[in-house]
């Protein structure tokens, strides 16, 4: 018996680790890639971007692009725009592309995106962005 149950729990074990790579639903994995967005956005992006994305900083307060919740886009506000902006920056923006990795942008990007949603009223989520 004690055979079995071993057995029973490497399957269960196993189950877990192939959920923790791509089977978990859509919502869950979303909201991982929030929460590891956030903490990427507060800790590279905020000094110029503001937590809130309002970009009403020293750095770049007169700039009226470094406002990510206002609606505003230089390009067409989509992930792919924000993305290049991102991976090529934007004087004064640095760029990031091989600072993170492509993970990295993209959780930072859906976080953003998530961010001016937030804000912008409308359309809100379930998200693990907000606060
Ligand atoms: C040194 C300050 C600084 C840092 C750090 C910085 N940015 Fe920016 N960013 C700016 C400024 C200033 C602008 C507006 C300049 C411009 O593009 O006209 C801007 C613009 C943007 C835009 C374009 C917004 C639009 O309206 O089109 C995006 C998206 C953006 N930043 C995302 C990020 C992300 C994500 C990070 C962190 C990975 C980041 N930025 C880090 C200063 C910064």
């Amino acid at each position: 018996m004690p055979g079995r149950c071993l057995l029973a729990a490497a399957i269960l074990v196993a189950a877990c680790a192939a959920c923790r790579t791509d089977s978990l639903p859509v919502g869950d994995s979303k909201n991982r890639e929030l929460v590891a967005g956030r903490r990427i956005f507060v800790e590279k992006c905020a000094s110029c971007h503001n937590r809130n994305g309002d970009g009403r900083t020293i750095t770049a307060g007169r700039f009226p692009y470094a406002n990510l919740i206002d609606g505003k886009w230089r390009g067409d506000g989509s992930s792919d725009s924000i993305e290049q902006q991102v991976r090529r920056g934007h004087d004064p923006m640095p760029k990031f592309e091989g600072k993170l990795t492509d993970e990295e942008i993209r959780e930072v990007v859906a976080y953003v995106v998530e961010l001016s949603k937030s804000a912008g009223g409308g359309r809100r989520e379930a998200e693990g962005g907000k606060k």
